[in-house]
């Protein structure tokens, strides 16, 4: 099986020396395609800037903004048979680049943002993808109703939802607890545990729903 990974953060600049991110490690999505590729499954995993080294044996695409994270799923999604979000995408982006470092003259700054694109959303309904599609959903309340929100939206067959209101999991963590949200309403809850464990796990769940 061929699997596409996105990872990581994103960043969208806001003038040559600065950006705006966020605290993702993309150790899930790095862990993710560790246990993909000890399965015997080929990954490209599509990353934002992170500290992490990648798994040996993965094809390795680096972006840096959710523009480039976008282009770079479209060129690579199609022969694809599981496409998995992980990343955390900046949902704006300031709405102008400056060309030169901002300097500080006024006593407030005011950043326009724009909507960034909405990658996971555009799978189905723009690049055609018809493989297994899995995202991720971050809620801070309302897990799983938020969840299956999203599922639907974005034309998912499996949201692993990360309640990021608890400290030491999720987020910029080695730990994840995570519940999963299935089209037909279901639900599994996969307990506390390293990302790894976490990542190993899910890709036996993704396989046998294949
Ligand atoms: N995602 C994406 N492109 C974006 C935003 C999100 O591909 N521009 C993906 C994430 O990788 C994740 C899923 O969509 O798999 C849900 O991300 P999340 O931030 O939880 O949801 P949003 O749709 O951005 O909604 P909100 O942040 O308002 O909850
Ligand atoms: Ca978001």
């Amino acid at each position: 099986m061929r699997l596409l990974i996105t990872a990581g953060p994103t960043r969208e600049p806001i003038d040559p020396v600065r950006f705006l991110s966020n605290r993702s490690s993309g150790r899930m999505g790095y862990a993710l395609a560790e246990a993909a590729l000890a399965t015997g499954h080929e990954v490209i995993l599509i990353s934002g800037p992170v500290t992490i080294p990648p798994p040996s044996g993965v094809q390795l695409i680096r972006i840096e903004t959710a523009r480039e994270m976008y282009d770079a799923v479209r060129s690579h999604l199609l022969g694809c048979h599981t496409a998995i979000f992980s990343a955390a995408v900046a949902d704006y982006r300031p709405a102008q680049t400056a060309s030169q470092k901002i300097k500080k003259t006024a006593d407030t700054l005011t950043l326009q943002l724009e909507r960034t694109e909405d990658i996971l959303g555009s799978v189905r309904s723009q690049f055609g993808f018809q493989g297994f599609l899995v995202g991720f959903a971050a809620e801070t309340e309302n897990l799983v109703a938020h969840a299956q929100d999203k599922l639907q939206r974005k034309g998912c067959d499996l949201i692993i939802a990360n309640d990021v209101s608890q400290s030491g999991i999720g987020f910029d963590s080695t730990e994840n607890a995570v519940t999963l949200c299935f089209p037909d309403g279901q639900t599994t809850a996969l307990p506390r545990q390293s990302k790894t464990a976490l990542a190993h796990e899910l890709i036996h769940i993704i396989s046998s729903r294949i």
